[in-house]
């Protein structure tokens, strides 16, 4: 009898290679072209860079591609404003806004964003003067330790854009009408993905209902 066995080998893939895989592909088709250098036989990462405009400045970075948002703004711009609370999307310390849209800068690769505009906390004021949301949660003391704060404030103003935009959430009665005015219910839920380990969030609403009626 034909020993098949021995024509068709066994392919052995075990969870971990399965894993390892899948996250390796991820990563590659995320990357921009010419992130991949052609090596001999096989293609090899290799340095990638990028062009980010950060608070209305052009930088020009060239990173590891595996080099997440956060970790390009803070460790190669010095822009320590947006903090890494858990660097795994849970806590919202990271928020930043890109092209205008709330965005976990710990969840994404820097390099997913060539060319684009990317707005941290240390960008939101007028020159001396705050940004009305800013200046909302000094009145309010929409902080304690502050950790949070830049991510709050961030995600705040992102928040409100889209919730002029007509963007529902979870707790939208009526989806045909987008909520001209939040309710304390409405800016809890929108902001639940930045989370405060001081508690401060009566604070942090009223700051935003305040900011709110300015009509950012
Ligand atoms: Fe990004 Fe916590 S550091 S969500
Ligand atoms: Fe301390 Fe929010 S002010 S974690």
């Amino acid at each position: 009898m034909e020993d098949t066995q021995s024509k068709f080998p066994t392919l052995e893939v075990t969870r971990r290679t399965l894993i390892e895989t899948g996250a390796t592909a991820l990563v590659l088709s995320s990357l921009p072209r010419g992130a991949l250098a052609a090596g001999s036989d096989q293609a090899e990462l290799s340095q990638v860079s990028i062009d980010l405009r950060v608070n209305g400045n052009l930088h020009h970075l060239t990173l590891d591609p595996r080099t997440t948002l956060l970790d390009a703004l803070r460790e190669h711009l010095a822009l320590t404003g947006s903090k890494k609370g858990c660097d795994h999307g849970q806590c919202g310390a990271c928020t930043v806004l890109v092209e205008g849209r709330r965005i976990n800068s710990c969840l994404t690769l820097a390099a997913m964003h060539d060319g684009h505009s990317i707005t941290t906390i240390e960008g939101l004021a007028f020159g001396q003067d705050l940004h009305p949301m800013q200046a909302a949660f000094v009145e309010h003391d929409g902080f304690q330790c502050g950790y949070c704060t830049s991510g709050q404030i961030c995600s705040a103003v992102g928040m409100l854009a889209e919730s002029r935009g007509g963007m529902p959430s979870y707790v939208t009665a009526d989806l045909t009408r987008p909520a001209a005015k939040l309710s304390d219910d409405e800016i809890r839920e929108r902001m639940s993905g930045n989370i405060c380990r001081c508690a401060a969030y009566p604070n942090i609403v009223a700051a935003i209902k305040q900011a709110l009626g300015e009509q950012i």
